[in-house]
């Protein structure tokens, strides 16, 4: 009794709380820093993988698919996987423009096959319907090999929710969530029954991480992609790699910024941040056997850090999602005065 008393007396001392509050202190700043360590080592052990290895793990001469493949990320991808010997499907809106890109991608390797498929996937006639998706797409290369699905096409208008038109909404669920669904559930039973290991991946973005003002519909349809990829990531684990890849800002048109400004463009912000496609590419797809989720390259593993602190943290959020919608309608504003 005497020695709980004297223990208690000892506790409640202002000297001694004091000097347990600083120990708990350091623990937890001694865990959150092996917590930062084992992030950093992850990221470079991360960066230090390559594509080689996919050709092994899928099969040479097997063929990939990818929508959106004749530009930015899409393209860079299909010339990454002709180099390691996939023959490519490109699924995409613009003949023209598909044929222009299938010459690129046979340059990189002229051993392999490149076919097109035209699909605009705003222009359904029956809202989607599965008989579209199968004659349109799946019946066109149903004798084909298939041991890669990238799920890559996507939309994007800028803009607060009330200022974009209803149409355009529409049009970023059209391209960002069901060509995804449809696609890779017309695809799957083939692909698991390959008897080989598979792979598909769910082109999401950072924008999965946080609700951000401006890019509602958009993210939105991103966290779709991100969860989809993660659920299938868990259903197929046995024979299929699924992942979803949480892109950052990537020099394409569809951020309207030249490539050859990636890595040294006119802002800080470019600079710290967007890397050119065939990076994100590369880094991508060295990832999809490992991952059910990467930011591929490092720069978006900072940037999706930066995304979510900026968007979580509740004194920062207000003037991070003011500056966001800001510049969101700004560049809504500058697509309608172009029309
Ligand atoms: N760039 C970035 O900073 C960034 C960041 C995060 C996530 N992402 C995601 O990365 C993916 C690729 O983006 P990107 O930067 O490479 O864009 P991009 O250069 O604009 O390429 C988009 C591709 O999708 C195709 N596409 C667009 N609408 C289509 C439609 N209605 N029907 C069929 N195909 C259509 C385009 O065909 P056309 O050439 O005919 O237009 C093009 O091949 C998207 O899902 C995007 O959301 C990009």
């Amino acid at each position: 009794m005497d020695y709980l008393n004297s223990l208690t007396t000892t506790l409640w001392n202002p000297q001694t709380k004091f000097t347990i509050l600083v120990s708990l202190i350091r623990i937890l700043g001694f865990l959150k820093l092996l917590e930062l360590l084992y992030r950093v080592w992850w990221t470079i052990r991360r960066n230090l993988r390559s594509t080689a290895a996919l050709t092994a793990r899928y099969g040479k001469g097997s063929w990939a698919v990818v929508t959106g493949g004749s530009d930015g990320i899409g393209l860079a991808m299909a010339k990454v996987l002709a180099r390691r010997e996939f023959n490519i499907v490109i699924v995409s809106r613009n003949p023209a423009k598909m044929a222009d890109a299938a010459n690129e991608i046979k340059a990189v390797n002229p051993k392999i096959e490149v076919r097109t498929v035209e699909f605009d996937f705003t222009k359904t006639q029956n809202s989607h319907s599965v008989a579209e998706y199968q004659s349109g797409i799946i019946d066109k290369i149903a004798s084909l090999d298939i041991s890669l699905l990238i799920n890559n096409a996507g939309y994007l208008v800028p803009g607060d929710f009330d200022r974009i038109p209803l149409e355009e909404h529409k049009h970023m669920i059209d391209v960002g969530i069901m060509p995804a669904t449809m696609i890779t559930k017309l695809l799957t039973d083939k692909m698991l029954a390959r008897g080989k290991r598979t792979g598909t991946m769910f082109v999401s973005s950072v924008q999965a991480q946080a609700p951000i003002a401006g890019t509602a519909t958009y993210g939105a349809s991103k966290v779709y992609m991100d969860f989809l990829a993660k659920a299938l990531a868990h259903e197929h684990r046995a024979q299929m790699d699924v992942m979803s890849y949480q892109c950052g800002l990537v020099a394409t048109k569809f951020i309207g910024i030249d490539p050859k400004r990636a890595n040294r463009g006119s802002t800080l912000y470019q600079k710290l941040f967007c890397i050119t496609p065939e990076q994100a590419a590369e880094r991508a797809l060295a990832d999809l056997p490992h991952e059910f989720l990467s930011h591929g390259h490092f720069k978006h593993d900072v940037y999706a850090l930066f995304i979510r602190t900026m968007a979580l943290t509740w004194f920062l959020a207000p003037s991070f999602n003011k500056a966001a919608s800001q510049k969101a309608n700004n560049a809504l504003a500058k697509l309608q005065k172009n029309k």
